[in-house]
């Protein structure tokens, strides 16, 4: 296949550019590094062009924090819901749009109501479309990944309140095996969520990624979150993930039923084990 593959030098796509060239399909990257901003991409006919000859339109671009010109209206739903329109107008059928766990009826951030916007835009057109939403992504080479493995490697971890909030960390290989089998599963119009077998606490997760990386467990500092909310006036200066509304989905944690995950794979996602956290794919696979 033809595939256009937007955010195609991030974490979740150098993987799926990675996989899918070794099955034989043909890339097309649009990323700001292939000439393509999505600030700037904001109509079906400035998508139009890009989608001669393409089969499939697979879209993981995504920001975590809002910054410069790079604001979520425009990246997570604007931009993607033109190139979708501009999907069904062209013939491209198949179209795989990465959203994020807690996009629902739930969304009270601009972070999952901008996704939402987009995925409800790609649902309502007459595509063969998934609305992939993965939980916290680990393996190597993601950002989010990085930062909680080096908080987890500091003498003293710091937790938001106690710690208990709750995740369901998901491997980047079962991203990718998930996104390859939409490419080709005759049932489409799935919206799906991606989440691993295991659920952690917070400060559960930490201590799984302090031991992954052989270090004994370690106390917990406990940060009041309205301390932790203050902190990120400073800390969102540092790294676009130390933002208020970030701490605020941590704090209200994700939980999503994988049985359905499961049934799609035809097998359950991977279990946690430490050589997958320096691994993108899953060397018991
Ligand atoms: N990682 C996770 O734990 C996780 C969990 C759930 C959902 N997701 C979602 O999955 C998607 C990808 O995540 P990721 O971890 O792969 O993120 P990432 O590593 O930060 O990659 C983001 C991608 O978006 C591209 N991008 C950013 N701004 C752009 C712009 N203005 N124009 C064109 N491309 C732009 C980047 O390319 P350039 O900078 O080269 O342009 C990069 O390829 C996001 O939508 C994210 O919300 C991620």
């Amino acid at each position: 296949m033809n595939i256009l593959l937007t955010g195609a030098s991030g974490f979740i796509g150098r993987n799926l550019a990675a996989a899918l060239a070794a099955a034989g399909h043909r890339i097309k990257p649009a990323c700001r590094s292939a000439g393509i901003d999505f600030s700037r991409m904001l109509s079906v006919a400035d998508w139009l062009p890009q989608l001669a000859g393409v089969d499939a339109v697979i879209n993981s671009v995504g920001i975590i924090g809002e910054r410069g010109a790079q604001r979520f209206e425009r990246l997570h739903t604007l931009a993607p819901s033109a190139l979708f329109r501009a999907c069904a107008q062209s013939g491209v059928r198949r179209v795989v749009q990465i959203s994020a766990l807690g996009a629902d009826a739930t969304a009270f951030s601009a972070y999952h109501l901008s996704k939402r916007a987009a995925d409800d835009c790609l649902r309502n057109l007459d595509v063969d479309w998934f609305v992939l939403r993965p939980s916290l992504i680990y393996g190597c080479g993601g950002k989010s990944a990085e930062l909680f493995m080096r908080l987890a490697r500091l003498p003293l971890i710091p937790v938001i309140g106690n710690g208990q909030q709750e995740l369901q960390p998901v491997h980047i290989s079962d991203i990718v095996a998930v996104v390859m089998h939409s490419l080709t599963s005759p049932r489409t119009m799935q919206t799906l969520d991606i989440v691993g077998p295991e659920t952690f606490t917070f400060a559960g997760w930490l201590q799984t990624m302090r031991q992954a990386q052989g270090l004994p467990p370690t106390r917990l500092v406990h940060i009041p979150f309205r301390a932790a909310m203050a902190l990120t006036r400073v800390g969102r200066h540092f790294n676009p993930m130390l933002q208020a509304e970030n701490l605020r989905m941590l704090q209200t944690g994700y939980r999503a039923d994988g049985r359905a995950l499961t049934q799609f794979l035809g097998r359950p996602p991977v279990t946690a084990k430490p050589g997958l956290f320096f691994s993108a794919v899953d060397p018991g696979a």
